[in-house]
């Protein structure tokens, strides 16, 4: 009997203000968890948190910039301290800026480094003695299709989401007897602002790959189920990787 009931647990999910972070906090509040929200975007997680009260549920927006160490230890300690607990925690902030290694915006690469790969590690870091000190908790790092398989044009991102499933794996064994649990999740075509960050004709590959499956892609929710479904299995099982694709989409 499949079971997702969250009562009296405290999820952090960093990049909540759109997309796949949105849609998580959503579906974990939806199941009793306490959430607290962070993004760049306070308007935006402010928003979420005043909807998710509204709908019965707890949530505490916080502002966050996870590429700065101090701001991932904040969030992080805020969860805690103001929630009363850290259960799970959601690495979901990410960026995808794609093109062809050579002469590309260095800058472009910096943020994606920073963002996706320093930002989940300084989270990660921050919430392991807490979760330690517990004897439980259940780290979600969002991976990709792309931290499987590379792509021309697309070696940085790959580079990235490469990176987050080894160090995943190497978090999980480091973990596995204290009672933490960690989760690499990897979506394929999802339909939220991550592509709209792309210009020219990166974006019309993009339009491309999406025509390619006539419209038919992923939509945030399905994501939020599967990290539903992770977090709220019990205690003896442990998911340790879920990749999820539109039925329609080839690589
Ligand atoms: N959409 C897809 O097809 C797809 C596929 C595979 C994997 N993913 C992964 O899923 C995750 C979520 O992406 P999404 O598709 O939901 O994209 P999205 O709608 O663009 O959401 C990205 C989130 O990351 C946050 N973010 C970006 N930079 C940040 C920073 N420096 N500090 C804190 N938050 C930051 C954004 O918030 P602010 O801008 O407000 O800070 C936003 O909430 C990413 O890790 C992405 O790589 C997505």
């Amino acid at each position: 009997m499949l079971e997702s009931d969250l009562s009296g647990r405290v999820a952090a999910v960093t990049g909540a203000s759109s997309g796949i972070g949105e849609a998580t906090a959503l579906a974990l509040a939806k199941a009793g968890a306490k959430v607290a929200l962070g993004a760049r975007r306070t308007d935006r997680v402010e928003a979420l948190a005043e909807r998710i009260e509204g709908e019965g549920g707890t949530a505490l927006a916080l502002e966050l910039d996870v590429a700065d160490e101090a701001s991932a230890n904040a969030f992080v300690a805020g969860a805690h301290e103001q929630l009363g607990g850290l259960d799970v925690l959601v690495n979901n902030a990410g960026v995808m800026l794609l093109g062809p290694i050579e002469d590309a915006d260095t800058g472009q690469w910096r943020q994606m480094v920073e963002v996706n790969v320093l930002g989940l590690l300084y989270c990660t870091h921050a919430a392991l003695p807490i979760m330690r000190a517990a004897g439980a908790g259940h780290v979600v790092n969002l991976s990709s299709v792309a931290g499987r398989f590379a792509r021309a044009g697309s070696g940085v991102y790959n580079l990235t989401k490469f990176g987050v499933n080894a160090f995943s794996e190497a978090l999980r064994q480091e973990t596995h007897e204290s009672g933490i649990r960690v989760t690499v999740i990897e979506p394929g075509y999802v339909e939220t602002e991550l592509q709209g960050h792309n210009t020219g004709a990166v974006r019309e590959r993009i339009a491309a790959m999406r025509d390619s499956m006539d419209g038919e892609v992923l939509v945030a929710d399905d994501i939020a189920e599967a990290i539903l479904y992770a977090v709220s299995r019990p205690a003896r099982s442990s998911i340790s990787e879920l990749l999820i694709r539109p039925s329609r989409q080839a690589g």
